[in-house]
C-alpha cells in the first residue's frame, strides 16, 4: 500500500529516491518523504500530498547525501498530514525509518516507551519502532533492528538509517514485500521492482523474516538470529517502457487498451493444438494428483475474487470439479476443515494482498495443495504457493485492475482446460477450445473498437448517482466487476446483481434515473436476461445492454446496445467486461476524477 525506496552508492541519493517514489506513487499517495545521511546527521523532508510536492519542497530546501530512504504513504494510523508522513525519527534525531504494514501492538509499545521518557512527534504506529530501535542494545544497527523487531506484533517492510553508521541501510520484512536492487557499486532497496528498474534489472526478493544490510560494498541477508542467508539474484523481466504512459492520458486507459496483447501474452506457449490441452508447467501437479482432486477452493479479494467466480463456472464446466470461491479475508478466520483432495487456488494480481496471503497460509496449514494465479513475478504468494500460473500481463499501474482481470480469466480457462483434459474432457472439445482461445486476442482487439461509442455513452450517464449491473451465469461476476470499476474510480454508487435476483428486492430502486447495465451475450440464459430487461423497461429504467453479434437488434427494448464479437459462451466475460471498463473510465474522466489515483484506494493491499 505504501511504497519504500532506499539508495546507497556514489551518487546523490535524493534524485534516485524521488524518481523511485514517483514510480511507487500508485501504491499510496497521501504523503511523501525522504531522509538522507550526509555526515551532518539525518536530514529529513516530508509533507502531506504527492511526490511532486516533495520535489518542490526539496527544491526550496535541498538536502544531499549518498545514503537515503524514501516513502509514499497510504494512511492507516494517524491522518495524512505533514507530521505523520514518513520517515520517522527517534528522540535523538539520529535514526530514521520508513515502514509499510501495521504494528498491531503499537498502543502498548507506545505507552511503555512514553513512560520510559520517549517523546512522540506523530500519531503513527511506525514511530514506536524508531523509539524501540533507539532503546535496543546491539553492536550494529542490524543487531538493534533485530532486537527491536522482536517486540513487534503485526506486519512490516522497513528500511532504517542511522547517523552512527553512515552508508548503511538496514531493511527487514514480515508480511510486506522488500527487495534489494543490485547495481554496479550501488544498491537500492524497495517495496516494488518498479522503483529500482531505472538503475538495475538485478533484484533479490527477501523472504518473510529476512533482515538485510546494504552498504556501497555489497549486501548481506540475515535471519532473525543474525545468521547469514543465501538468496538468489533474479532478473526483472519487463522494461521501463511498461511503466510509462506511452501517449495515453491515464494508466488505466493504457492497460484497458493493452488487453489484446496481454491476453496474447498469458496464452503464449501454453496452447497445445494437437493434444487439445494447455501447457502449464508451473502447476507442479502430477496426473495422479489431478485425478485425486475432489474440490477446489478459490481464495481472492476484489476484482480477483470476481475472476474466481468466473473461474468457478469454467472449471466446473470443463473439469467437473466442485469449486467454491471465498473472500480471502473471511476464509482466513473460519475454522479450517481438512478435506482430503482439496486444491486451493489463490488469485492475486500483486501476489502481496495480505488477506489472500494469510488465507493461503491457513489453507496450506490445513493440508491443502495451494496454487497461485499471480501477475507479479517473485511476489510472496507466487513464492509460497506449491505451484501456479503466472499471468504475464506486465506491470499493472492503474489502481483499478483491468488487464490483470482478463489475464486471470485466461489463466483460469487454461487451468480448467488442463484439469478437464486430465479428467476425461474429450480431446475434440479440448481442441475446439484451444482454437477459440487462440482467436481471443483478435476478438479483444475488435471489442476495444467500441471505445468511441462507449465514450459517447459516458457523456449521457456521467451525472448518474446510482447504477445497477445485471448478468446471469458466467456473466454475473462481470456485472459485479463492472459495478466495482464504476464505484471505485467515479464514486458513483453501483451494485452488481444476478439479473434474476433483481425481482427479489433491487427492482424497487428502478425508475427513470436508474441506469441499468445488462450483460446479455449469446448463451443459454440469453432469453431469460431479455425477460429481465422487460421487467426494467416496464418500470421506466434506462437500459444499456452489452450483447454479442448474432443476438439481433434489441433497440426496441433498450436505450443503448453495445455489441461485442460472438465467442464461446465460457469466454464471453473476457469481452463483455471491456465496455464496462471503458464506461467506468470515461465516466470518471468526465466527472473530473483522478482515475489513476482514486480517493482512499491504493494498489496492493498489504494490510488486513
Ligand atoms: C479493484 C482492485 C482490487 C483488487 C484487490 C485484490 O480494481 O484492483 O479490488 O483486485 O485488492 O488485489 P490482488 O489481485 O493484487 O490480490
Amino acid at each position: 500500500m505504501c511504497g519504500i525506496v532506499g539508495y546507497v552508492g556514489p551518487k546523490n541519493a535524493v534524485p534516485v529516491l524521488l524518481e523511485g517514489l514517483a514510480r511507487l506513487e500508485y501504491r499510496g499517495y497521501d504523503s511523501a518523504g525522504v531522509a538522507v545521511l550526509n555526515g551532518r546527521g539525518v536530514e529529513a523532508r516530508k509533507l502531506a500530498g504527492r511526490v511532486q510536492g516533495l520535489r518542490e519542497l526539496l527544491g526550496r530546501s535541498p538536502v544531499h547525501g549518498r545514503c537515503g530512504i524514501g516513502h509514499t504513504r497510504w494512511a492507516t494510523h494517524g491522518a495524512p498530514n505533514d507530521r505523520n508522513a514518513h520517515p520517522h525519527l527517534d528522540c535523538t534525531g539520529t535514526l530514521a525509518l520508513v515502514h509499510n504494514g501495521i504494528i498491531e501492538n503499537a498502543d502498548v509499545l507506545r505507552a511503555r516507551l512514553a513512560q520510559q521518557g520517549h517523546r512522540f512527534a506523530t500519531e503513527t504506529d511506525t514511530e514506536t519502532l524508531a523509539h524501540l530501535i533507539e532503546d535496543s542494545a546491539g553492536a550494529t544497527l542490524e543487531e538493534r533492528v533485530i532486537a527491536a523487531l522482536g517486540h513487534v506484533e503485526g506486519t512490516y517492510g522497513v528500511a532504517v538509517i542511522a547517523e552512527t553508521e553512515p552508508g548503511k541501510i538496514v531493511v527487514a520484512r514480515r508480511g510486506s514485500p522488500v527487495l534489494l536492487g543490485v547495481g554496479d557499486g550501488e544498491y537500492l532497496v524497495a517495496s516494488d521492482a518498479s522503483a529500482v528498474l531505472a538503475h538495475t534489472r538485478s533484484v533479490v526478493y527477501l523472504n518473510d523474516g529476512d533482515v538485510a544490510v546494504v552498504t556501497p560494498a555489497g549486501y548481506r541477508v540475515l535471519d532473525r538470529d543474525a545468521h547469514e542467508q543465501d538468496r538468489a539474484v533474479d532478473d526483472i523481466e519487463w522494461d521501463l517502457e511498461a511503466l510509462a504512459l506511452g501517449g495515453y492520458a491515464h494508466f488505466m486507459l493504457k492497460e484497458i487498451c493493452e488487453q489484446s496483447e496481454t491476453v496474447r501474452s498469458t496464452l503464449r506457449g501454453r496452447l497445445l493444438f494437437t493434444e487439445g490441452t494447455a501447457r502449464l508447467n508451473g502447476l507442479n501437479l502430477t496426473s495422479a494428483q489431478c485425478a485425486r482432486i475432489r474440490r477446489i477452493v478459490v481464495l481472492a479479494c476484489g476484482t480477483s475474487w470476481h475472476a474466481g467466480l468466473v473461474g468457478r463456472h469454467v472449471i466446473e464446466e470443463l473439469a467437473g470439479i466442485p469449486v467454491s470461491v471465498e473472500y480471502a479475508s473471511e476464509f482466513r478466520y473460519r475454522r479450517q476443515l481438512r478435506v482430503p483432495g482439496t486444491l486451493t487456488i489463490a488469485i492475486s494480481q500483486s501476489g502481496e494482498t495480505a488477506d489472500t496471503l494469510e488465507a493461503l497460509r491457513a489453507a496450506k496449514a490445513a493440508g491443502s495443495t495451494v496454487l497461485g494465479l499471480v501477475n507479479v513475478v517473485g511476489s510472496t504468494i507466487a513464492r509460497e504457493a506449491d505451484g501456479g500460473v503466472y499471468l504475464h500481463a506486465g506491470p499493472e499501474i492503474g489502481v483499478a485492475s483491468t488487464k490483470a482481470f482478463t489475464s486471470q480469466l485466461v489463466a483460469l480457462v487454461l487451468l480448467g482446460l488442463y484439469l478437464g483434459r486430465q479428467r476425461g474432457l474429450p480431446v475434440e472439445q479440448g481442441r475446439h477450445l484451444v482454437e477459440q482461445l487462440a482467436g481471443l486476442p483478435d476478438l479483444v482487439a475488435r471489442t476495444l473498437e467500441l471505445e468511441r461509442e462507449v465514450a459517447q455513452l459516458a457523456e449521457r450517464y456521467a451525472d448518474a448517482t446510482n447504477a445497477l449491473y445485471l448478468g446471469r451465469g458466467v456473466n454475473f461476476p462481470v456485472a459485479l466487476e463492472g459495478a466495482l470499476k464504476l464505484k471505485e474510480i467515479s464514486y458513483i454508487h453501483a451494485e452488481g446483481y444476478p439479473a434474476a435476483e433483481m425481482k427479489h428486492g433491487p427492482i424497487a430502486l428502478i425508475d427513470a434515473n436508474m441506469p441499468v447495465v445488462f450483460l446479455a451475450p449469446k448463451d443459454e440464459v440469453y432469453t431469460k436476461v431479455v425477460s429481465n430487461m422487460q421487467e426494467v423497461r416496464a418500470r421506466g429504467g434506462r437500459i444499456i445492454a452489452v450483447t454479442s453479434e448474432g443476438n439481433g437488434d434489441l433497440r426496441h427494448l433498450v436505450d443503448h446496445q453495445l455489441c461485442v464479437p460472438a465467442s464461446a459462451p465460457l469466454l464471453s466475460p473476457l469481452l463483455t467486461v471491456i465496455p464496462l471498463q471503458l464506461l467506468a473510465y470515461h465516466i470518471a474522466v468526465r466527472r473530473g476524477c483522478d482515475v489513476d489515483r482514486p480517493r482512499n484506494l491504493a494498489k496492493s493491499v498489504t494490510v488486513e
